[in-house]
């Protein structure tokens, strides 16, 4: 891509005393693109955000945030950004609505009817006390003052945790919104659908290393789609075919195997010259793609499973 990236990572490493939370972080994110940070817990994923961020120092590597050093530009940065962490912490005494407007005055931006919207829209009280609002509620807080904020650059880290499925929606029409303005988002996630549905790219984060990045595309495209089928003519080369696996029978004539995405078309051909009569293709969920990696057995790896 020519444009120059939002956010720009380079081999960012963090140490925390002697162990090694980032050892090698390195990705772009570009305007108008939702990136979906993606690892188990522990992985790394907030300690990445809050070096971000400036509250954290990294030991090595590099990070800037529109051409700017996330540490020692922070302030200018973080005029530009908006950012809701996962556990979102309240004033117990204050009330939502005046929380969501403190949010705003201290980004140097205004309660607007798109805030009224927002808290329509996620179906808030803003008049009660913080101390009463649900962990869903407190997200919701800190979502409509982001999501109200004139930003360049939206960071959410594990937004969604305590939101009901309506309020999942609410939240990734929200972000469709964004990426629409052209704005860039970065959206730390371990809901594989929420980000396969989402996300324009996708890093994998591991142990604090990046193991892939790429489109969902892209990616399906390292991995094996699952073919059910029937054919009319018996079909006993077909294990023996390049890219073909796992070939079983199942009830009633059935058989299923798993093909490399990139011998596909041959095995197709096979297939078709026996007279299908039923076929169905399972391409690889981005759970398929993320067990790959976090699949603790090396032989798996090994095989490309
Ligand atoms: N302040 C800290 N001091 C020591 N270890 C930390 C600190 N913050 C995070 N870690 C460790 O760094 C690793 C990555 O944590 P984190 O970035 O929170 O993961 P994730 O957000 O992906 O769940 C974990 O092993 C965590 O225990
Ligand atoms: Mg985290």
């Amino acid at each position: 891509m020519m444009t120059t990236p939002i956010l720009h990572i380079e081999h960012l490493q963090k140490n925390f005393g002697k162990f090694q939370a980032l050892k090698d972080v390195t990705f772009d994110v570009y305007p108008g693109e939702v990136f979906g940070f993606i690892g188990p817990n522990g992985a790394g994923k907030s300690t990445t955000i809050r070096t971000l961020l400036g509250i954290l120092k990294a030991s090595a590597g590099s990070a800037t945030i529109f051409g700017q050093d996330v540490f020692k530009d922070a302030v200018s940065i973080h005029k530009r950004i908006a950012y809701v962490p996962g556990d979102v912490y309240l004033w117990p005494n204050l009330s939502g609505g005046e929380i969501i407007d403190l949010f705003l005055k201290l980004s140097g931006d205004k309660h607007s009817d798109k805030t009224d919207q927002l808290i329509k829209r996620f179906q808030l009280d803003p008049t009660k006390k913080a101390r009463t609002y649900s962990k869903g509620n407190r997200q919701k807080v800190a979502l409509i003052a982001a999501f109200s904020t004139e930003a360049d650059f939206y960071i959410f880290d594990e937004p969604t945790s305590g939101l009901d499925p309506l309020n999942e929606e609410y939240f990734q029409k929200s972000v469709a919104e964004l990426k629409k303005q052209g704005k860039a988002v970065l959206l730390s996630s371990h809901i594989l659908s929420e980000v396969e549905k989402m996300c324009d790219r996708i890093g994998i984060i591991r142990d604090g290393q990046i193991v892939e990045t790429g489109t969902l595309a892209e990616m399906r495209h390292l991995t094996r789609t699952v073919i059910t089928f029937k054919t009319m003519d018996d079909t006993p080369e077909l294990a023996s075919l390049n890219g073909v696996h796992n070939v079983e029978d199942q009830p009633n004539g059935r058989q299923t195997f798993s093909v490399d995405t990139e011998q596909m078309p041959e095995v197709i051909d096979y297939l078709a010259q026996r007279q299908i009569v039923e076929l169905q293709s399972t391409p690889p969920t981005l759970e398929d793609l993320f067990m790959r990696y976090y699949d603790t057995s090396e032989e798996n790896i090994a095989e490309g499973k």
